[in-house]
């Protein structure tokens, strides 16, 4: 402390003195013990733009591409914002918890129509699934009485670990992906739920495991929330993929909707940046269920208290928009058409990288690529097998082997395929 004092002062007595040495200066910089982060996820696309190769793929993107590879507005999105704009809508701040529509229509969509909950939960808007995720971790370290502890998928999406350490949480892994199989390793999964002390949080990915694709079937998520039932153990539901998974906004449902069929107050993160393209928007829910309507009401006074502090209010166009499709039966019709169509080029494109690595000759079994869900894909390429792939045919993508399916078009299928067989066989 004494010697920050001493430092700061002589750095104010240098800045009065007008011809300063740039050396000078720069020892008492003020950020000087400040190390560089590691280079993030970004790095693939930086040295995919680099590459001159024609050919070169970028199978790194978090984002939905069509199949000519380009970022694809939904019709849906398009029409509603259309009417927004024409609604000639003021600029007024939203409430604490959002634009009310919104938060209320995304809660049935998670829970179903006539889910008995509705009335018991909590609801709120936030800062997309993200943003969710943090208010769902800032809820525990404040409010819940057991350890403050989550436990976490292995692997689970890499920003996971990071949002709920620095909501105070201690961050704890699970066994889920089975290197071996290339599937689920569900006993694994649930020996680890019998090992942890009863009353621990659980994070599932509700559908569409990012980073594996790899799904508990449904006969399996019973069997995991019986056993959730039995350890006392309290759901968390990260939602960030409901219908784009398998199109069916109902069947991607199925999880959070058997937890709650079996009576869990689970909580639970919404995102509509992948389903409704709307990305940038940041628009996304978070809710807990509780015992009755008059516990979801304090509960929502303290979602209050700690939102307020952390933004405020949430923004507002992307929930405007997001509100108009869940709230109009048409559009909202349209919409899962859409999401639909996403989903199925995603699953075609599955099939297509399977079918191509068949009729190259490949002995390796690829029938993950089509039983895995969702946007990514885990190859099973060893890490020299993916710096290989990306040296020789400039196909960008992480190095555990993670593949973004909807970075693949009908167009570079037969050059990722080639790629995959040169170096696996
Ligand atoms: C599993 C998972 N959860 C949450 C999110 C949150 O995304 P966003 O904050 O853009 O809604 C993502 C995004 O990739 C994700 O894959």
């Amino acid at each position: 402390m004494l010697s920050t004092t001493i430092k700061t002062g002589a750095r104010h007595s240098a800045l009065r003195t007008a011809a300063v040495p740039a050396a000078a200066a720069r020892a008492f910089s003020i950020w000087g013990n400040v190390p560089k982060g590691p280079p993030a996820i970004l790095g693939i696309t930086e040295a995919f733009k680099a590459d001159s190769n024609e050919k070169k793929i970028n199978l790194g993107v978090g984002a939905y591409r069509d199949d000519a590879g380009k970022p694809y507005v939904l019709p849906s999105v398009r029409e509603a914002e259309k009417r927004v704009i024409e609604n000639k809508m003021n600029k007024e701040y939203a409430g604490i918890t959002g634009v009310p529509e919104f938060p209320s229509a995304a809660a049935k969509l998670a829970y179903g129509n006539d889910s008995p909950v509705l009335d018991k939960i909590a609801v709120t808007q936030t800062i997309s699934g993200t943003g969710a995720l943090r208010i769902g971790g800032e809820w525990l370290k404040r409010w819940y009485s057991g350890d403050k502890v989550i436990r976490i998928p292995t692997p689970s999406w890499a920003n996971h670990k990071a949002i709920f350490q620095d909501s105070g949480l201690t961050v704890e892994p699970y066994r889920y992906y089975n290197k071996d199989t290339i599937g689920l390793d569900f006993d694994g999964m649930v020996a680890d739920l019998k090992a942890a002390p009863p009353g621990s949080v659980f994070l599932f990915h509700a559908c569409a495991h990012n980073p594996t694709g790899v799904d508990p079937s449904p006969a399996q998520w019973k069997e995991l929330s019986r056993v959730c039932l039995e350890m006392s153990h309290l759901p968390f539901f990260d939602m960030a993929y409901q219908g784009f998974a398998s199109g069916d906004s109902d069947a991607d449902a199925f999880a959070v909707r058997q937890f709650i069929r079996d009576g869990h107050k689970i909580l639970l993160s919404q995102s509509f940046a992948k389903n409704m393209g709307l990305y940038g928007e940041r628009a996304g829910v978070f809710s807990i269920v509780g015992e009755d309507a008059e516990e979801a009401k304090r509960i929502d006074s303290q979602l209050k208290i700690i939102i307020r502090p952390m933004y405020s209010n949430p923004p507002i166009h992307g929930a405007r928009i997001a509100s108009q499709i869940l709230n109009d039966p048409k559009l909202y019709t349209q919409w899962q058409g859409e999401v639909k169509g996403m989903a199925d080029r995603i699953i075609t494109m599955r099939k297509l990288l399977r079918e191509k690595l068949e009729a190259l000759g490949s002995k390796h079994d690829w029938s993950h690529i089509t039983s895995q869900i969702g946007m990514f894909a885990y190859t099973g390429l060893k890490p020299e097998e993916v710096e290989k792939i990306t040296k020789n045919y400039s196909v960008y993508f992480t190095k555990d082997g993670r593949i973004s399916v909807s970075g693949i078009t009908s167009k570079n299928v037969d050059h990722l395929a080639e790629a995959i067989f040169q170096v696996k066989g």
